[in-house]
């Protein structure tokens, strides 16, 4: 199991140490850690946010852990520089077009919640989002009208094939879990909503044991918090998904509590916190590294095969916030060490 370990930025290195202190509470045989630099500290050092011996690492590793890329003070480099680059850069160079974000409820910490405890208790939903296309990869620049104005602009595009990978791999998860499915577009206004619905409906073809429906963006923002039980899995696009994976980690507790998986067609992924690197705490030692530990269970699972040490991380994370070890985002006063001790400890009991 060879892992390229990219802790990042700002909090990516706090919560990391923790992350990489539980793995090595479980005790693994044949785990090869191999750590290199990425976003504003790669660019400090060389440069570049994502320099070409890191993102070679990362094509020939089984599996990389991600910590968070983001530097205020380098926000204003250009696209081609700026530290965001580095995780766009290897989501789209390794092709990671599936980013699974799942949000579930820690049974009798329903009261974490930013939502009232009977709602939030029912949350149990995976965010399929896809990773590689939308806004975010389409033409994009700035220029000057012809009245003289200044413009900016980001294509919206999905064509038929990227649509049908990533639906394919959402009903495939819907299979395995409550086989229900729900797409979330902006169909009334967009046409690239317009095609992606209609990829969608044809792929459903083939999984007939799994109940299809549609919603609105918009709608679906207010029904997350409304009535976030009725979701099992949300299949949608980069940047939606991007907007609501934050919002549903308010539903369970906090950002600190969401990780993720972004797949391609091989076992290789990327494994990251939902969050970023979170500037206004990052050096004080607060951070909630249980995203970030949840993501290494995500990579156990995913990448290597390994689900019953990924439910015993899970677990020890669940474990501990049921003892009340909690950091500030839950209202608790414990520190990211001092989780991850809790959580070492409960893997050790
Ligand atoms: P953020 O997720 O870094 O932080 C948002 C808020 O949540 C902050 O108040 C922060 O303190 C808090 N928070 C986040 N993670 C936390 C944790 N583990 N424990 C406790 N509190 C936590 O989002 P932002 O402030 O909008 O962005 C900061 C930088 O991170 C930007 O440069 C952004 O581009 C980058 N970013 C990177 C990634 C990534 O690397 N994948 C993801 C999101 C944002
Ligand atoms: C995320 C982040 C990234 C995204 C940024 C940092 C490019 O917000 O991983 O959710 O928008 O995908
Ligand atoms: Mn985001």
């Amino acid at each position: 199991m060879h892992i390229a370990v990219l802790a990042g930025d700002g909090i990516g290195q706090e919560i990391m140490t923790e992350a990489l202190r539980a793995l090595d509470a479980l005790g693994l045989d044949d785990l090869r850690l191999d750590h290199a630099d990425v976003g504003g500290v790669a660019y400090r050092k060389h440069g570049r946010p994502l320099p070409e011996e890191t993102l070679e690492l990362a094509k020939t590793a089984d599996a990389i852990l991600f910590g968070a890329v983001g530097d205020p003070e380098l926000d204003g480099l250009r696209r081609e520089l700026r530290v965001e680059s580095a995780v766009l850069g290897l989501r789209k160079e390794l092709q990671l077009f599936a980013n699974l974000r799942p949000a579930k409820a820690f049974a009798g910490l329903e009261d974490l919640s930013a939502l009232k405890p009977e709602v939030a208790g029912a949350i149990d939903l995976l965010i399929l989002r896809e990773l590689t296309g939308d806004v975010y990869f389409g033409e994009k620049g700035q220029r000057t009208t012809e009245a003289g104005r200044r413009e900016g602009y980001d294509v919206m595009a999905y064509d038929e094939d990227e649509v049908s990978r990533i639906a394919h791999v959402a009903f495939r998860a819907a299979q395995g879990r409550r086989k229900k499915l729900c797409s979330v577009d902006k169909a009334n206004v967009l046409q690239t909503s317009v095609l992606w619905r209609k990829v969608v409906e044809e792929v459903a073809a083939e999984y007939p044991d799994v109940e299809l429906s549609h919603m609105y963006v918009d709608n679906a923002a207010m029904q997350l918090v409304r009535n976030p039980g009725q979701f099992d899995v949300v299949l949608t696009g980069n940047i939606f998904g991007d907007i609501l994976s934050d919002q549903a980690s308010m539903c369970v507790g906090s950002i600190g509590l969401l990780a993720s998986a972004s797949l391609g067609t091989s076992t290789r992924g990327l494994y990251e916190p939902i969050h970023g690197s979170a500037p206004d705490i990052a050096g004080q030692g607060i951070a909630n590294p249980s995203a970030m530990i949840l993501s290494a269970a995500m990579m156990l699972r995913h990448s290597f095969g390994m689900e019953t040490e990924a439910t015993r991380l899970e677990a020890a994370v669940a474990q501990v916030l049921e003892q009340g070890v909690l950091g500030q985002d839950l209202g608790g006063s414990a520190s990211t060490s001092e989780i991850g001790d809790a959580v070492v400890a409960q893997l050790a009991s």
